[in-house]
């Protein structure tokens, strides 16, 4: 899909559209869906992207450095230098034209330019996401069968930048 690409960078929710954002929640599970209140709190140690095709919306990807997360998360170890990836995703119609590969590379980009070294998650085992996390050289740990009561495999990454 050919389309004029624009990102847009944020540090710690500073000007964030929570609002227009919340299109995003909507393609998880309940379970993992985010309020746009609850969002602005988790995003005030965050570093964030936005992805525009043709001036639409169309993907978000944002992480928190493990040393500000407040929920334990399993298998995250806390270090000065590794960022979590909280999400990268592409709303519906957007998918599977390359878009998610280019976001996170961006993102990835941005966060090495930011002094991390390393990026970890837990990457869904259902939507592609743990291949394209392959992709970038990925190196995987544990399964988590249900993640979060979702009925949905996630597996722990971690990716050196
Ligand atoms: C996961 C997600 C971000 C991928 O974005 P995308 O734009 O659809 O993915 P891309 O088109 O960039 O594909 C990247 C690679 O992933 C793989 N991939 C994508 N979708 C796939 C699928 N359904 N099954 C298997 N592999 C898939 C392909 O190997 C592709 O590599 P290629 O371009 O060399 O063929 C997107 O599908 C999404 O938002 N899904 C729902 C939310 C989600 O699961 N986010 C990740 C949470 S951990």
């Amino acid at each position: 899909m050919k389309g004029r690409v624009k990102f847009e960078t944020f540090v710690n929710g500073e000007g964030f559209p929570f609002e227009d954002a919340a299109i995003f929640e909507k393609v998880y599970h309940e379970n993992l869906q985010m309020e746009p209140d609850e969002k602005k709190e988790l995003f005030k140690h965050s570093i964030a992207v936005l992805m525009y095709v043709d001036d639409e919306l169309v993907g978000e990807t944002y992480g928190i450095p493990t040393q500000e997360l407040e929920e334990e998360i399993p298998n995250v170890t806390k270090d000065a230098q590794t960022i979590y990836c909280y999400s990268n995703t592409i709303i519906p119609s957007h998918q599977h034209f390359g878009w998610g590969k280019i976001m996170k590379a961006f993102w990835m980009g941005f966060v090495k330019a930011k002094g991390f070294k390393k990026v970890v998650g837990h990457t869904n085992m259902q939507t592609g996401s743990d291949i394209l996390n392959a992709f970038f050289g990925a190196r995987f740990g544990q399964i988590h069968k249900d993640w979060y009561g979702t009925g949905t495999p996630y597996v722990a990454y971690e990716i050196e930048l």
